[in-house]
């Protein structure tokens, strides 16, 4: 049987299969373009990723012309109109070509042609072949700009070891943005080293007891470093003004009153706020926001904003005038939850829109905004009632209702040209390592992939359904504690 083109996810632009087959030689190489130090990178993260499984030694070597038995990188001669992450893919009998405009494109193109590949070629040691990809040609570029997942470290911490593997699994996907939500009432995870006891004192606790624990500046600009060999963009979170217990406890010179609460292990939201009353708290915010734009390559700064219910009004208007003017004084870009909508907003910030709020005001203002609705993309809600763990405020979210939506006309008022992105974020409360974080991401990551990535149009539940079972022995090589969601016909050997 011939391999099929047509089993990638998120789903390309265009595929145009020719039904014949190039097997991978026992002598077969990665040519990149000469010159060229970024696209060689790639390449060996090609080679890197399909030795395991193969035991082929695919050496990457420079060439400018295409050679037979290759696998061609290449960013000369690419369409321009394919832009900053397109890319186009040639499979032929004799070899394959990838060529795109940008280095990026050809990493999203990588990502492809592991797909096209057997499933077995996930795996980390040798299986048998025959390595072979189904000819064709392949058009493809992401319909939108930002393509997140969010990890929420602070409710339990995770070490940077599931950072980097969660970060492997989102470039499989094709997502270019993670985002950090580093602070919050039961834990403060990155080092700061003007306000030293935040991590060291607010980073010792997470929920119920569970192991605290930071990253260090150091590993947080590792993670950085690694994610942008992935071309994803980090986003760290501090979430302010509420959420914010853990900085509180940490110095009493930031409490009103002075005295600093106990640290808190529990799960309520809205009871903690800074004190917009002193000088102390903005010295506070600048630092933190100063050391953080200082060690993020990316241009973004989330400053949360979200559930302030212990802020009055008036306080929550002076906290997004200040945290405004300090992200803009170092250099970057805000992003805050729906919530700060409420307040006037410089022109620049985006909005990050997870349930019933402002949000369409601040697009027609003209906002980018990020889609999150937490009914649709919050991967903590649980399955349905026989999940283990995970929350249900939002009712439960099944594979279909993580897919069946469109972000291009989801709120009234805010359409496609106002939408960044779609993000799918992972809250922690009730997951305390990773492997429990995967059963609640997979499948239904892929979906938000989909969402992120594919054209609207030719857009079904069962065409996806059909597609997303190919990925389950794919998510099986690679290790992923998926949930075998029985809306979907997985192979029988799963
Ligand atoms: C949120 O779920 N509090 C943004």
């Amino acid at each position: 049987m011939s391999p099929v083109m047509n089993t990638v996810i998120p789903r390309p632009s265009s595929v145009l299969g020719t039904g014949r087959s190039f097997e991978l030689p026992a002598d077969a190489r990665i040519l990149v373009q000469p010159n060229a130090p970024e696209v060689a990178q790639i390449g060996e993260f090609l080679a890197a990723a399909l030795r395991p499984a193969t035991g082929l030694a695919l050496p990457v070597t420079a060439g400018a012309a295409q050679e037979r038995g290759t696998i061609h990188l290449t960013t000369a001669a690419a369409d321009p109109a394919l832009g900053a992450e397109g890319y186009e893919l040639l499979v032929a009998p004799h070899g394959v070509l990838l060529a795109a405009p940008r280095p990026a494109g050809l990493f999203r193109g990588v990502q492809t042609i592991r797909q096209l590949l057997p499933a077995a070629v996930e795996r980390r040691t040798v299986a048998p072949g025959p390595w072979t990809l189904p000819t064709g040609v392949l058009r493809d570029a992401p319909r939108f700009a930002w393509r997140g997942a969010m990890l929420d470290v602070a409710r339990h911490f995770f070490p940077v070891a599931d950072v980097k593997r969660y970060l492997d699994l989102l470039a499989y996907y094709k997502f270019n943005v993670l985002h950090l939500h580093l602070t919050d009432d039961q834990g403060w995870r990155i080092e700061i080293k003007s306000w030293p006891r935040l991590a060291e004192y607010g980073g010792s606790t997470a929920v119920d007891g569970a192991p605290g624990g930071y990253y260090t500046q150091e590993q947080y600009a590792d993670l950085a470093r690694y994610a942008a060999e992935r071309y994803i963009t980090i986003v760290p979170e501090i979430d302010m003004p509420s959420h914010t217990n853990a900085a509180l406890a940490s110095y009493a010179l930031l409490n009103c009153e002075g005295e600093a609460p106990a640290l808190y292990t529990g799960t309520a939201v809205g009871f903690s706020t800074l004190c917009m009353g002193k000088e102390t708290t903005f010295r506070f915010m600048d630092d933190v926001l100063g050391e953080l734009a200082a060690l993020t390559p990316g241009p973004y700064l989330h400053i949360g904003g979200d559930e302030a219910d212990s802020t009055s009004p008036e306080d929550y208007q002076t906290f997004m005038r200040q945290v405004q003017a300090i992200v803009q004084s170092h250099g970057k870009t805000v992003v805050g939850w729906g919530e700060i909508a409420q307040a006037p907003l410089t022109p620049g910030t985006m909005v990050q829109h997870w349930r019933q709020d402002l949000t369409p005001q601040a697009a027609a203002s003209g906002h980018k905004v990020i889609l999150s609705p937490a009914g649709k993309t919050y991967l903590d809600m649980k399955y349905d009632e026989a999940t283990p763990f995970g929350l249900s405020w939002a009712g439960y979210v099944t594979v279909q209702d993580a897919f069946a939506w469109n972000p291009g006309a989801y709120l009234a008022g805010v359409g496609e040209d106002a939408v960044a992105g779609v993000e799918a974020p992972l809250w922690t409360e009730t997951i305390p390592t990773f492997a429990e974080a995967e059963f609640m991401l997979f499948p239904r990551l892929l979906a938000v992939a989909e969402l992120g990535w594919s054209p609207a149009a030719g857009r079904t539940w069962d065409e996806f359904r059909s597609r997303l079972a190919h990925h389950g022995p794919r998510l099986e090589g690679l290790g992923v504690n998926f949930f075998r969601a029985p809306e979907i016909d997985w192979p029988e050997t799963l």
